[in-house]
């Protein structure tokens, strides 16, 4: 099969319509998506990725209405949530209705729903009778995409369609927020940080990789991973002094590091944001240069540098 890379909204609403898989920008990372109604595209989209069954897929919506079509007994602190970041990084794990196949949530009683903020995503959306389902578009445990270019390196030959909305913005995956009662729960950290999620609802928990039975399958411990083995270092220096000999490649928050081999600094003024939004590429770029070691410097646990930890860690499983 032969890939477009396009623009064209209206070709992809009738690729989902006529039940195709079609890759999709939003402000996160890209997405893999289906119609919510088709169970077969559904389907091909576990296969194509590779991904279990019983790892749910997450579904995207464009407005709230479309939320009580998917959802129930939603707990007011989910709705606080939703009116403070939606469309934005954020995803909801509610008690589904039956408008939700189990195919979708792995035969949970629960689903995973988000409003994405990327215009060209809500647009397709708007235009579709139907809500669409989307994981990261990535093989399973492999680093998500945040550029077309990125999907099409993976999937180039099996796509119909990507629709190109350039670069992601927020760069790391969503916050994953479920809810005991009306106590939310941190399943994944992302785009939206605890600290921002707290000033809605207050105290919030954290469900941490040590706990044995995570409430979201994806948080597998080994997740976002590059082939080239990586390392966490607080400092990096020392670190690529023990490694000499070898073909090291360096992600830095915002410092200069010498004597490597490749050097991404991911943001010169020290935002964490703007890092944020280059890690992903940083990771896939390395991952090309056939280095024995990429050595990730640990981050600053506070706001989005937690997020990011959450993501080395993983990688570096
Ligand atoms: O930013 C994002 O969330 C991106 C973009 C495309 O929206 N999507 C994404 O999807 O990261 P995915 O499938 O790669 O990660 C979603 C995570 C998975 O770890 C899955 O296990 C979890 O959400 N999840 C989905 N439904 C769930 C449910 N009902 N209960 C618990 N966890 C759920
Ligand atoms: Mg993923």
């Amino acid at each position: 099969m032969r890939t477009s890379i396009t623009t064209d909204i209206a070709f992809c609403q009738k690729l989902l319509k006529t039940g195709e898989l079609v890759a999709i920008p939003t402000e996160t990372v890209y997405g893999l998506a289906a119609s919510i109604m088709d169970i077969g595209a559904i389907e091909r989209i576990f296969e194509m990725k590779g991904r279990p069954m019983f790892n749910p897929l997450i579904v995207h919506i464009h407005s709230l209405e479309q939320l009580s079509l998917l959802a129930r007994d939603i707990p007011e602190n989910a709705l606080r949530l939703a009116r403070a970041f939606w469309p934005g990084s954020l995803t909801l794990i509610l008690p589904k209705t039956a408008e939700v196949s189990d195919t979708i949530t792995a035969n949970k009683p629960t689903v995973g729903i988000r409003m994405p903020n990327h215009p060209k995503t809500l647009a397709l959306l708007k235009g579709l009778p139907f809500p669409i389902a989307a994981p990261s578009a990535n093989p399973s445990t492999r680093v998500s995409p945040t550029s077309a270019e990125h999907v099409f390196s993976y999937f180039g030959t099996k796509l119909p369609a990507i629709l190109d909305g350039g670069p992601c913005e927020v760069g790391l995956e969503s916050t994953i927020v479920g809810f005991k009662g009306e106590t939310p729960v941190i399943y994944r950290k992302g785009g939206i940080t605890v600290e921002a999620i707290e000033a809605i609802v207050g105290k919030v928990q954290l469900v941490t990789k040590e706990d044995k039975a995570p409430v979201a399958p994806g948080m597998l411990a080994k997740h976002y991973a590059p082939k080239t083995k990586l390392i966490i270092s607080s400092s990096v220096a020392e670190t690529v002094e023990e490694y000499t000999g070898f073909k090291v490649g360096v992600i830095s928050f915002c410092s200069n590091y010498e004597r490597v081999e490749a050097l991404r600094i991911l943001s010169q003024e020290g935002n964490l944001a703007i890092a944020a939004k280059n890690l992903f590429s940083a990771l896939h770029e390395l991952d090309q240069m056939e280095l024995d070691f990429i050595v990730a410097e640990k981050f600053p646990e506070e706001g989005l540098g937690r997020s990011i930890n959450d993501r080395l860690e993983r990688a570096a499983y």
